[in-house]
């Protein structure tokens, strides 16, 4: 099956009809995407209803820890919203004006029907919960079954109710003008006594960033016969009142809304709610349900976004033969992902008029910056482009590129400015569309200009960059507010910043800023202890020279280095004023962070022997996690000190091991697919560089494996020569490109731009093969 699949795949793509009657022909990927992996122990994967990079996303809402709605490891559920992010840490994030259904009020009296969040919480059934692309579905103990689904700009759920013996079905379905993280600053509600439509506005506040935003709403029903509407708050209804509202005198965690009440529904006991959303107003709310869902067509809007889904996909073929369905799953889950954000908010953005396009939920780059959007440039290059337009746009018209970015706000700036990065990657990798000179621009204003609050855009401490070539642990910068904490590791990372600027710099024949941001680069080294030791449990681990906080007066301040890591506390690295000078992360890891210097690092650790060594100790020590997406690229690492085969090897060490289908099958937050991207390049075997025109090369965990440029139709396939299912020949001993042999452990964007065909020989064990000087990947200074 996995070969015709393949094959029948790739015939597909290229538009030729398939033969009748092929087994493939029943190969849907959508059976491979299983949307409630990651959604228990801290995924926070949303696991509802939603087009690629839709901006309505609905689910059930659950208490617990519900920073996309819907938790596995939860009990209750209480209401249904139709906004969130995916997979991030944080607060909860939107889940703006939910709805909730009760099939009859008790003695009829709707005094006695639950009203508020707190009282309404009902629990649920875990057998009767359905994912998939585009359809949830949960039943909950007071006899409702809620399926939902989506477009764009809009939700429709279709509420089925359970007739209790003793009352008959009269539906009340409340909107709450409550949001998942509690933010609401004031709001208001409508109800349209003739029709039932309910509205609602509010302002919020984002998960992870500052300032506020307004939001909007408006349902309309279908199914049932209007009886009565009105308002209510806390556990008081009033059906004489069709309008609500509260201020900021009244409580965010408050309870407060609209609702109406029905007659039995007519048929097959079920009601249809359509939801619209909007950022703009109600009107546009309103509008957008009625233009993306004219017709409460439920099984219509399903088909669409599971067409739109199968679309995305699609560009991906491969030949699966004797590869569980699991690690399958386990593939196509994470691609699917890596889609659900940044979501398309364009037409949506009321702080600025453009014809731009606008994306939302950049949750956040720092995250994104190291693998989605890399992907993105491969799986869907016109997405990437637009949402690249859309930084710019952001740049233009908010001064600054954001590190992260969420509902409208300003995000968090958790390290350096890493839009750069992926700026220069889509450059490099010559994304279309873009205004390249003011992307341009936009980096070295980050690079060059400290803003009044770096710590939700661009950098600080530019003054020390500038002069001292490192941020110091006590720095004194007067130029812009911002959490002093984070030298060390946003010191490697402003070098790297620094490079990537330098990459657009040369491409742009901007020569003088190109040697400017090259020696800029290297400030990675000014933060290297050369004699720093580290100890675990009091045994030193024999490694010496870490990187290591440092004064304004050159001398050396001390951080242990295995600080920061899942040794030493872990969890106390984040943006909290005591955090440390090593986000999430330890000296240890971030001593190999200079992606772009690695001929020198290496040498700077003792040469490539030491290297590797060292290396295999951060993986073998528990001293790194790769649910942080900084241990990414040291898994591939082992290809600059020529062991490609080790890169293969670690990657094998952590996929299945911490990455499965079961509910709690991801390492940390999914991070807006960060971890679904991981999982999708590794098991396609080019480890993307990010920042850099560089895919590093290890072997597909499939015999075969293909990507199509859905603009060019240009196909880029992978082969494996001598699969080993059991990945027991897992070593590269030979490839070929094209027919021609291929010695460098790594490939250009190239093979992907122009399509082609890479065979890798494989075998059990470690061959020669891009182990020469010649054949490892580019570096600023040479190897040794
Ligand atoms: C409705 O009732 C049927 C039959 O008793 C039961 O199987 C089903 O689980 C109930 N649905 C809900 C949502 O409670
Ligand atoms: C949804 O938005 C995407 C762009 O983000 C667009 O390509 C697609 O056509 C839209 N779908 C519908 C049904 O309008
Ligand atoms: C709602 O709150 C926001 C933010 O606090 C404020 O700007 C706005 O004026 C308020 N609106 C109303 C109607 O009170
Ligand atoms: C219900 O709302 C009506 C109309 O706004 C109002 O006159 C009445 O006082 C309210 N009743 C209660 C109990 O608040
Ligand atoms: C920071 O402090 C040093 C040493 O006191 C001083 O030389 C320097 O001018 C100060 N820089 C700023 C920006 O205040
Ligand atoms: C480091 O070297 C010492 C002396 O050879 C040895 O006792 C110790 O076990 C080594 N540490 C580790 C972590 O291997
Ligand atoms: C450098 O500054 C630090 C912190 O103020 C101080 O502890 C140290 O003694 C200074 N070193 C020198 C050589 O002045
Ligand atoms: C699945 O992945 C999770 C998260 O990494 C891990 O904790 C768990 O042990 C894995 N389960 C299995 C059966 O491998």
């Amino acid at each position: 099956m996995g070969l015709l699949r393949g094959v029948v795949t790739a015939l597909l793509a290229s538009k030729v009809i398939a033969t009748k009657g092929l087994s493939a022909d029943d190969f849907d990927v959508l059976d491979y995407v299983d949307p409630l992996i990651g959604t228990a122990k801290g995924g926070h994967v949303f696991a509802g209803a939603s087009l690629p990079f839709g901006m309505a996303k609905a689910v059930a809402d659950t208490s617990g820890e519900n920073q996309a709605g819907f938790a596995f490891d939860t009990d209750v559920v209480t209401g249904f919203s139709h906004m969130h992010d995916s997979g991030t840490g944080g607060a909860a994030s939107m889940g703006n004006f939910p709805i909730f259904a009760q099939g009859s009020c008790p003695q009829d009296d709707l005094q006695q029907c639950q009203w508020q969040l707190s009282d309404r919480s009902v629990s649920w059934d875990k057998k009767s919960v359905k994912a998939r692309p585009g359809y949830f579905g949960i039943s909950i103990a007071n006899g409702v079954q809620a399926e939902m689904t989506t477009t764009n700009r809009s939700a429709l759920y279709r509420f089925t109710f359970n007739e209790t013996s003793d009352q008959p079905l009269s539906p009340v379905i409340l909107l709450d003008l409550i949001d998942l993280p509690q933010s609401r600053s004031n709001g208001s509600a409508n109800v349209d006594r003739k029709t039932g439509r309910l509205t609602g506005s509010g302002t919020f506040g984002p998960s992870f960033g500052t300032g506020s935003y307004k939001s909007y709403v408006c349902v309309d029903f279908k199914g049932a016969d209007l009886r009565d509407t009105g308002s209510w708050m806390k556990n008081q209804v009033n059906a004489s009142s069709q309008t609500l509202s509260v201020d900021n005198s009244i409580d965010s965690t408050v309870s407060a809304g609209t609702f109406a009440r029905f007659h039995a529904p007519k048929d097959k006991k079920s009601i249809m709610a359509r939801v619209g959303v909007s950022f703009i107003s109600v009107q546009q709310a309103c509008s957008n349900a009625e233009r993306e869902q004219p017709n409460f067509d439920f099984e219509g809007t399903v088909h669409a976004a599971e067409t739109a889904w199968r679309k995305k996909l699609d560009v991906i073929s491969m030949d699966a033969d004797g590869v569980s369905e699991d690690l399958q799953k386990v593939f196509w889950s994470g691609a699917y992902r890596t889609m659900l954000s940044p979501q398309d908010y364009t037409g949506e953005n009321p702080l600025w008029k453009s014809d731009e396009p606008y994306y939302d939920s950049y949750y956040c780059i720092w995250d994104s910056f190291r693998s989605i959007h890399p992907l993105l440039t491969l799986v869907d290059p016109l997405s990437q482009s637009l949402m690249m337009r859309s930084l710019v746009d952001i740049y233009r018209n908010e001064g600054y590129l954001p590190d992260c970015r969420m509902s409208l706000c300003k995000g968090l700036t958790q390290g350096g400015s890493n839009a750069d990065v992926v700026i220069a990657d889509a450059y490099l990798k010559k994304v279309a569309n873009v205004d390249w000179a003011t992307a341009y621009e936009a980096v070295v204003k980050d690079a060059e200009v400290e803003p009044e609050n770096w710590d939700v855009e661009g950098r600080g401490g530019l003054e020390s960059w500038k002069n001292l070539g490192y941020i110091p642990i006590n720095d004194n910068d007067t130029a812009g507010e911002g959490t002093h904490t984070r030298s060390v590791s946003r010191t490697v990372e402003y070098a790297y910043n620094d490079f990537c600027i330098a990459e657009m710099a040369k491409g742009m024949g901007h020569q003088a800023d190109y040697e400017k941001y090259s020696k800029r680069s290297k400030n990675w080294a000014h933060v290297f202890k050369p004699d720093q030791k580290s100890s675990i449990g009091g045994v030193d681990t024999n490694f010496t020279g870490f990187v290591q906080p440092r004064y304004l007066n050159g001398s050396w301040a001390y951080q242990d280095p295995i600080l920061c890591s899942p040794l030493l506390d872990f969890d106390g690295c984040y943006l909290n004023p005591e955090g440390h000078e090593t986000y999430e992360g330890s000296a240890w890891m971030y001593t190999f962070y200079a992606p772009h210097d690695m001929g020198s690092l290496i040498k700077t650790l003792g040469g490539a022997k030491s290297f590797t060594s060292r290396l295999s100790y951060l993986h073998d020590s528990g001293l790194l996690y790769v649910g942080d997406e900084q241990a990414f690229l040291p898994v591939f690492q082992f290809h600059y000190s020529a062991r490609p085969a080790l890169s293969a090897k670690q990657s094998h060490f952590y996929i299945p091991s911490q990455f499965n289908t079961t509910v709690n099958g991801i390492a940390g937050n999914d991070d807006s697919g960060a971890m679904g991207s991981f999982i999708v390049l590794s098991m396609m075997g080019l480890w993307p560089v990010p920042g850099q025109d560089v895919y590093l090369i290890t072997p597909p965990y499939f015999k075969e494996v293909s990507i199509r440029n859905p603009l060019t139709g240009k196909v880029a396939t992978i082969r494996n020569i001598n699969f080993d299912p059991t990945y027991k020949s897992i070593y590269i001993q030979s490839a070929k490109w094209n027919g021609k042999p291929w010695t460098n452990n790594w490939i250009r964007h190239e093979f992907f731009a122009e399509g082609g065909v890479l065979e890798l020989e494989l075998g059990p064990k470690e061959s020669e093969w891009g182990t020469r000087v010649q054949d490892l990947p580019p570096s600023l200074s040479n190897y040794h």
